[in-house]
């Protein structure tokens, strides 16, 4: 099996590498792509220097099996012929083609079946905020289906790439060295801030980020009728994202129902001792695979459960969901 990475030296082609170093998928041969900003540069992998090729119109993967992109949705349009066109499956990172019809639209531990109907030889990761609220979701889901979530998240720097890392660190040198803070990749200063927009805002006056939780859970998820509010919000914090929502189900479901499915599900890990101040953090979570879930209580204002939840994005919200996509489909093909 051969494997490329789209995006190689960028956070989330980063993270991608440290888990196929990990062993995660085995393959004979793994190829690296970027921009022609990066191409020419080695990357470490197992003792030895991948180059990094430049991705163009010419590029030929003839004999890669899957290739994981993460360049962003232009690069994900212009390039998905290219990358397609001999076989080879694309798992895309970026928000380009997650609603297309004959796109799947898969996190392995809900809809994986979903992967392996892929017409055009692409499947979307959801956006990293949507895979972890859906994660938490499902349980409960198969409990009683869920109608209603209310969510506020609380996002990471890295959501936005790796230069936005750089953003916040040098944000906060510069404040500390009594300069005038530098902002590009945020639309304001982030250090010692938060700021209650990702993404550009749409119609309706939800930013785009939370219409993709709309939209998106609905298709993981096989439900039209769930319907999710969202406020998106960027939060000084280097990595994971956290979120606080509230669930209303058709029939009420107890805290301690919701408690028991959170511990038998996959890719979940409840943490959650209030005398013990046991609850998910992101300092704690940050480079860790599973969806944390805490502070799991009934909703005073509803007839719901309100809960919280802390997931590494760069690792469930994009990298590792990308590879257990693959991982997904080699063992549904093995066992077809
Ligand atoms: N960060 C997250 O938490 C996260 C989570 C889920 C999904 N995503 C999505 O994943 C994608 C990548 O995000 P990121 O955070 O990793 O961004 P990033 O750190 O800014 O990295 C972007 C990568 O894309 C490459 N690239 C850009 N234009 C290219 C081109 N024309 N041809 C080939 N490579 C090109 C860059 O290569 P050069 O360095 O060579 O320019 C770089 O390696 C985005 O679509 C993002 O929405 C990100």
């Amino acid at each position: 099996m051969n494997i490329a990475i789209v995006g190689a030296g960028g956070a989330v082609g980063r993270e991608i590498l440290s888990i196929l170093e990990g062993g995660a998928l085995p393959f004979d041969n793994l190829r690296l792509f970027g921009s022609a900003r990066s191409a020419g540069s080695k990357m470490p992998f197992r003792g030895q220097e991948i180059e990094i090729e430049q991705l163009t119109h010419d590029s030929d993967f003839s004999g890669v099996d899957f290739a994981l992109v993460s360049a962003g949705g232009s690069t994900s349009i212009e390039y998905a012929d290219v990358i397609t066109r001999h076989g080879t499956v694309m798992i895309d990172n970026s928000s380009a083609f997650r609603m297309d019809a004959d796109v799947p639209l898969v996190v392995p531990e809900i809809n994986g079946e979903d992967a392996l109907k892929a017409p055009r030889n692409i499947i979307a990761n959801p956006n990293c905020t949507t895979i972890q609220m859906v994660v938490a979701l499902s349980p409960i889901n198969r409990i009683s289906p869920v109608k209603r979530v209310h969510v506020a998240t609380y996002q990471a720097a890295s959501g936005a790439g790796a230069l936005a890392m750089d953003e916040l660190i040098q944000q906060h040198a510069d404040l500390v060295a009594g300069r005038e803070p530098h902002v590009e990749k945020f639309a304001y200063q982030l250090a010692y801030n938060v700021i209650p927009h990702i993404d550009v805002f749409t119609d309706n006056d939800y930013t785009k980020e939370e219409m993709k939780m709309y939209h998106e859970t609905k298709k993981i998820m096989h439900s039209s009728s769930i319907e999710v509010s969202a406020t998106c919000v960027r939060v000084p914090v280097m990595r994971a994202h956290s979120e606080a929502i509230w669930v209303e189900t058709e029939r009420p479901v107890s805290v301690e129902e919701a408690r028991e499915a959170f511990m038998k599900a996959p890719g979940v890990v409840l943490m959650d001792d209030p005398a013990a101040k046991a609850y998910p953090m992101p300092l704690d979570i940050a480079g860790k695979d599973p969806v944390y879930v805490g502070r799991v209580r009934r909703d005073l204002a509803g007839s719901g459960l309100a809960f919280w939840t802390v997931s590494d994005q760069l690792r469930k919200g994009a990298a590792l969901n990308a590879v257990q996509i693959v991982q997904c489909i080699i063992k549904k093909r093995h066992s077809a």
